[in-house]
């Protein structure tokens, strides 16, 4: 068998979400702000936070088990644990590792890969080629997120949209061709990368260097300069996908883009021209989960039976970086 003909595929998926609701009314109280504002210029209605203590690698875990279950592997038959993620546990080890002791995937080697919202749909773009090299291995994909413990609550800008949460999915050869990841665009443009910034805890500065201004300790970001720029790329990635295999948005059963903002999303439904019930959105529970923000989503529309054997699907991200991406399956 040749490259071509080997398609990499989800064979299972899991999702793992912190128990602790963390609502509109409840941010009113902590900070300035309104359930109106939120809604309206988010579309976010509550968000999911984890508890003092609890840690995302927990979450991680319990959405890689389940992804196991649901393709029917041991994780032993797990090669390769990729965790996408802007917030591990700890900076050493990788959450990937984490994940591989978590579920005693004791034949896999383990890495996490840092494309902050991109993540998920980079790490597919990797497991793919991983997949067409190696046929008969199995790939668990996370995208997990504690963007909670990054999160300044005294800047209204920013903590209204982040939540905490994890996906997996298993990756492993299609056994029908036709279904599978069919293509991928990855992207990046570092030349905006002060627009989205968490400079804490990298080695720029040394660790409670006081010439770091405890801010900075915190995810930072332009808003509204990453708002023009995200609706052109995510629309921009997106018709590159669809020309390139002779598609239309017709031909899409279903997109399931990043859930940064209601409002981006519609952008990019309306200049697509898709109809409402083609566009899967679950941002009001979750905010934004970055990495994990895709894998919460497919699954839940898959839960939801928005998707049967066959049907088109396009996963659209954009982040900080920047760095932006797509993904065209059949599922
Ligand atoms: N509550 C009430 N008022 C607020 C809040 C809030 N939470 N936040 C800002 N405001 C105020 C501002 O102070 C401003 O007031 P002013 O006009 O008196 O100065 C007003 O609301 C409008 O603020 P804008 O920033 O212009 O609001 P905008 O409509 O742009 O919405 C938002 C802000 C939601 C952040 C939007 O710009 C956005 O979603 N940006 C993109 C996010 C994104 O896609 N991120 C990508 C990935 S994130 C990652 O990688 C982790």
């Amino acid at each position: 068998m040749n490259s071509i003909e080997i398609r990499s595929t989800i064979l299972g998926m899991g999702i793992s979400v912190p128990s602790r609701i963390l609502t509109n009314f409840d941010l009113e109280k902590i900070i300035d702000t309104s359930d109106e504002w939120i809604t309206e210029r988010t579309g976010i209605k509550e968000r999911r936070i984890l508890e003092d203590g609890e840690n995302i690698s927990k979450h991680a875990i319990k959405a890689s088990f389940e992804a196991l279950k649901e393709a029917n592997i041991t994780p032993e038959e797990i090669n390769l644990i990729i965790c996408a993620t802007l917030t591990p546990d700890y900076l050493i080890p990788s959450l990937s590792v984490l994940i591989q002791d978590g579920i005693g995937a004791r034949n896999a080697g383990a890495f996490d890969l840092s494309a902050t919202c991109s993540g998920f749909i980079y790490g597919l773009a990797v497991a793919d080629q991983f997949i067409k090299n190696n046929p008969d291995w199995k790939i668990l994909l996370v995208g997990a997120e504690a963007l909670s413990r990054k999160t300044n609550w005294k800047d209204r800008s920013i903590c209204v949209l982040l939540g905490d949460g994890a996906g997996a999915v298993i990756i492993g050869k299609s056994s029908e061709p036709q279904r599978g990841i069919l293509d991928f665009v990855i992207g990046a443009d570092g030349s905006y990368w002060e627009l989205l910034t968490l400079k804490g805890g990298g080695s720029c500065f040394a660790p409670f260097d006081e010439r770091l201004p405890k801010e900075e300790y915190y995810i930072k970001m332009q808003g509204k300069e990453v708002f023009k720029i995200a609706t052109r790329m995510m629309e921009k990635i997106a018709l590159e996908l669809l020309k390139r295999n002779n598609l239309t948005s017709k031909d899409i059963k279903l997109l399931v883009p990043h859930q940064a903002n209601l409002r981006i999303i519609e952008y990019l439904r309306e200049r697509l021209g898709l109809p409402k019930e083609k566009v899967y959105i679950n941002i009001q529970k979750y905010g934004n989960t970055s990495a994990a923000s895709i894998p919460l989503a497919l699954y839940e529309a898959n839960k939801e039976g928005n998707l049967e054997k066959g049907d088109l699907v396009l996963l659209i991200a954009f982040g900080g970086g920047f760095t932006f991406g797509g993904t065209l399956l059949r599922w």
